[in-house]
């Protein structure tokens, strides 16, 4: 086996509670992710040294270099399988002795392929998303072996959404999001429609902007998961979950960017039964009765004006997943 190809899907947080700035300059969230059918898809391959491709949507404003996360998220297992700490255990024995952490013909690279189709600086944690392709791709690659949870420990050390890309489903995310427990829900599928707006906003600069708004004497309570969201999960009512939506940076993201006001109304105004900004923005979700009123929103959006483009996801789907590897 020469290629090992992924593909990880898009995220959409439900909700997004943000607590105060803590000192290693994150914020304390509760989170509800859930996984939409949006994927990008990575490839890897043996090489003399590492690499990175990039094409698709938003490709030329992601690094090509070492900055690239999915990059990260090689080197970031490499370590963690030469230093055995993928996954300390309480016992602090490691369950990754012995592997190698290359391929199996002994090129030590890897030339790793993106094709995007999860907008850059969206939202809808793309990067993240290619992490975790890249994760899920070398383990398979190298014979690594790690377990989903071992893997998830890696994927933590590289960003906070990328635990969850290996994840998938819905679950809840706590900490800086890395935290995760699968949420308890029956199997639903849901169908929403993505609004892109036509520009990016930039994730640290809109938890600054919620600092600010916030000001220093009123950091915001400790965020706490919304009891009425989960019981409109564990029910499946969806007008509830429509109402129950919610995002803390929704306001700071529409004070960065106010074309998204009138984004969710026009979503709203077009009968969806929820409206939300995605995570730090500028995507705007919107969450539909069934697949028929997905297309119709879809279309009635687009007719408006108030965004890039539009397109039609179902949630949740499964984390980062092997679809194929190719013969040379
Ligand atoms: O972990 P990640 O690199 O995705 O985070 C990007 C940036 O988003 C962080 O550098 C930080 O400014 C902000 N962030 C935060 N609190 C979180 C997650 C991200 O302030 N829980």
């Amino acid at each position: 086996m020469t290629t090992v190809t992924v593909r990880a899907p898009a995220k959409i947080n439900l909700q997004l509670a943000v607590g105060p700035l803590r000192p290693d300059g994150y914020h304390d969230l509760v989170t509800v992710f859930h996984a939409i059918s949006l994927f990008d898809e990575v490839s890897v391959a043996p090489a003399e040294a590492d690499s990175v491709t990039v094409s698709g949507e938003g490709a030329a404003q992601v690094p090509a270099g070492p900055d690239n996360l999915a990059l990260r998220a090689v080197s970031a297992l490499r370590a963690a399988i030469a230093s055995g700490t993928g996954a300390p255990g309480a016992s602090g024995r490691s369950g990754l002795a012995g592997r190698t952490g290359a391929a199996p013909d002994g090129r030590a690279g890897v030339a790793v392929t993106i094709s995007k189709r999860i907008p850059v600086a969206a939202g809808l944690a793309g990067g993240s998303a290619d992490a975790a392709a890249a994760l899920v791709a070398c383990n398979e690659l190298w014979h690594a072996g790690l377990s989903l949870q071992e893997l998830c420990e890696v994927a933590a050390r590289v960003g906070s959404d990328v635990a969850f890309a290996v994840l998938g489903g819905t679950a809840v995310g706590r900490g800086r999001g890395e935290r995760l427990m699968p949420a308890l829900v029956p199997s639903a599928r849901y169908h929403w429609v993505l609004a892109f707006a036509d520009g990016y906003l930039p994730t640290p600069a809109v938890y600054g902007t919620l600092d600010r708004m916030r000001g220093p004497l009123a950091p915001g309570p400790a965020p706490e998961l919304s009891d009425e969201l989960m019981s409109a999960l564990r029910s499946g009512d969806q007008e509830k979950l429509g109402r129950s939506l919610s995002n803390d940076l929704q306001a700071p993201a529409i004070s960065m960017f106010p074309a998204l006001r009138k984004t969710l109304a026009a979503g709203q105004e077009c009968g969806a039964l929820g409206a939300l900004v995605s995570g730090s923005g500028p995507t705007c979700f919107f969450l539909a009765r069934d697949a028929g009123h997905a297309t119709d929103l879809a279309v009635a959006l687009s007719g408006t004006g108030v965004c890039r483009s539009v397109a039609r996801a179902a949630g949740p789907v499964p984390g980062a997943t092997v679809i194929g590897p190719q013969a040379p």
